[in-house]
């Protein structure tokens, strides 16, 4: 019995990173005799496009019958609207994790020996960082009731969380530190809003089950500013949706490229190493550099590694492609987004998506 993969290469440069990502899992898959059966299905801008409709329900179907789902990007300029009727490309990606329940979003950063010159800090703060960004994903403001009203001259979006989908975050960030540095940091706004007490208290209810973790409250404004003050410090972050989403593209930040970012999107499961999940790069579909061939595909092709570990419970194909990167990154090779500076003297082989990928099947053979 094989592994069923559902696709969904989006818009951008989303089909470009998801194309070589592919090539990796079927590398990987062949050396082990382990058979993974695609499929491919719409999503985003492309689906609006093709169907008026940025998820149709037959993806929808067809990633509730699959083991894990791969993505690329949505989004562009084309299908940028404030018109509150138009549809979107985003309402493809917020349509699919609620439809799922793809709660728990895990976003880690590490950082590459062999990239710290290509981050904005200064490389003594950059170094040594080792953090995963636990972000719930299907509920909050994201998904609160909204809308206009006076005429169309006030508009509101609510903020609401259950006790239930603060648990099952929390819980899941607990496990994900104590296979860690045991270090989890809860964010929230607790000196200002309801939902962040009613956070704060689900932590303190479940911290008792994990004696061996230490737990430490933050607000987010302060979190803010200690991710780029001493980003080593952290281990696990706990989060809601909204603050999430922003400190994570912070976080993305400290080691240089976004480029580099991969995460996973994963549902409730009785087995930790067989959760329906959903993987895609950090980054968007940048439509700038569409079509040019120069797309870094590493956060792609980690988002694969974690597809691994955690949809197909096959761990070591995920370290071989974790480690197949390293060395793609250890033989000089860089894209344009994670190329060093013109004026820091460093050697380097500028490549392009294609490159990357042959590099990396090479690395793996
Ligand atoms: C992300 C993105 C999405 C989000 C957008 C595209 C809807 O920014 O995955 O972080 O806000 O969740
Ligand atoms: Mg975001």
């Amino acid at each position: 019995m094989g592994e069923k993969l559902l696709v969904l290469p989006g818009d951008g440069i989303g089909p470009e990173v998801v194309d070589v990502a592919l090539k990796v899992i079927q590398k990987v898959a062949n050396t082990r005799g382990v058979e993974i059966e695609t499929d491919e299905a719409l999503i985003g801008g492309i689906a609006i496009d093709e169907t008026g409709d940025p998820l149709p329900p037959e993806t929808l179907e067809k990633a509730r019958n699959s083991d894990a789902i791969l993505l690329g990007a949505v989004g562009g300029p084309k299908w940028d609207t404030t018109d509150p009727g138009a549809r979107r490309p985003e309402e493809g990606l917020l349509g699919i994790r609620k439809g799922l329940g793809l709660f728990a979003n895990l976003r880690p950063v590490t950082s590459y020996e062999s990239l710290i010159k290509a981050s904005p800090l200064r490389a003594d703060i950059a170094q040594g960082i080792d953090l995963v960004v636990v972000r719930e994903l299907t509920g909050g403001i994201y998904f609160g009731e909204r809308g206009r009203r006076n005429g169309g001259n006030e508009a509101f979006d609510t903020c609401a969380y259950s006790k239930e989908e603060v648990e099952r975050v929390v819980r899941a960030a607990f496990d994900m530190a104590q296979g860690r540095r045991k270090k989890l940091h809860s964010i929230d706004k607790a000196n200002v809003l309801e939902t962040s007490r009613l956070w704060r208290e689900v932590v303190l209810e479940v911290a008792p089950d994990y004696p061996d973790v230490t737990l430490e409250h933050q607000l987010v404004d302060n979190a803010a500013m200690q991710l780029i003050r001493y980003p080593s410090q952290y281990d696990v972050l706990v989060t809601e949706n909204l603050f999430g989403d922003i400190l994570s593209d912070e976080a993305a930040m400290l080691t240089g490229s976004i480029g580099m970012l991969p995460s996973a999107s994963l549902a409730e499961s009785a087995n930790p190493g067989r959760r329906l999940g959903l993987y895609e790069p950090v980054h968007g579909s940048a439509p700038d550099i569409a079509g040019t061939g120069k797309a870094n595909p590493l956060a792609t092709v980690l988002s694969c590694a974690m597809m691994f570990r955690y949809s197909f419970a096959m761990e070591d194909a995920a370290a071989q492609i974790d480690a197949a990167v390293d060395a793609v990154l250890d033989m000089g090779l860089r894209t344009p987004d994670i190329a060093p500076g013109a004026d820091s003297g460093q050697q380097y082989t500028p490549a392009g998506t294609a490159e990357m990928g042959e590099a990396l099947l090479k690395a793996l053979s």
